[in-house]
């Protein structure tokens, strides 16, 4: 266990000397299962349909479903449960979208330093409460399927639709096992 993720228990478990703290700590249980459970839905949305639509279609026909389909499926998710929901990666593709905030950074960059030293990104998640807003960020690694559009070598068909979407795209050169981004989320407290 890191020394960082002893002190946030720590911090709970001393908050929990209090009645007011003991409430905060068992609702932030709470909020982490409900932020567990939401990414396990944007991620289970998302991943068939990209599948489907690399067989049907092809790599190029899934680019557009991959655009598409994500910001739509975020989108209806923090309609449903109030949450903020986003992708976010250090080489983002999606420069509007994906870009992380300061605490998203902090956080991807302790990803990549775990993965580094033998973690896998599917065991790495992180909650906190910064300011009034509770924030919980999952990483998502780099599988076989994910080469296709972000891995080291691309199909030119794949490199063309990609510039032509995503100008600045920086998600490529990826291996496998590596952390390509992250789910992440927030509400206000
Ligand atoms: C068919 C091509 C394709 C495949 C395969 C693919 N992606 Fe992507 N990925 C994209 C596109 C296109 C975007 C930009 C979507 C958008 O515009 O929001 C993207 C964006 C992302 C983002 C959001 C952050 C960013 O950089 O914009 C993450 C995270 C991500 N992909 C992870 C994965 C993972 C993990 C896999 C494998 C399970 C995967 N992708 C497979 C095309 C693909």
């Amino acid at each position: 266990m890191s020394i960082k993720s002893m002190t946030v228990m720590a911090s709970v478990l001393w908050a929990s000397f209090t009645p007011q703290g003991f409430a905060d700590a068992v609702d932030q249980v709470a909020l982490k299962a409900e932020a567990v459970a939401i990414v396990k839905r944007f991620g289970g949305a998302l991943k068939p349909q990209l599948k489907q639509a690399l067989q049907s279609g092809g790599p190029v026909n899934a680019i557009g479903v991959c655009a598409v389909r994500a910001p739509e499926i975020a989108k209806q998710l923090s309609l449903e449960t109030g949450w903020q929901l986003k992708r976010v990666s250090l080489k983002f593709r999606h420069s509007k979208t994906a870009m992380p905030d300061k605490w998203e950074e902090k956080i991807l960059r302790q990803f990549d330093e775990r993965q580094s030293q033998g973690e896998l990104p599917a065991e790495m998640a992180y909650a906190e409460v910064v300011g009034d807003q509770f924030r919980f960020i999952k990483a998502q690694g780099v599988e076989a399927i994910c080469l296709t559009c972000h891995g080291e070598t691309l199909d030119s068909s794949v490199r063309d639709a990609l510039n032509k979407h995503y100008p600045d795209d920086r998600a490529i050169g990826y291996s496998l096992g590596q952390v390509r981004g992250a789910f992440s989320l927030s509400r206000a407290l």
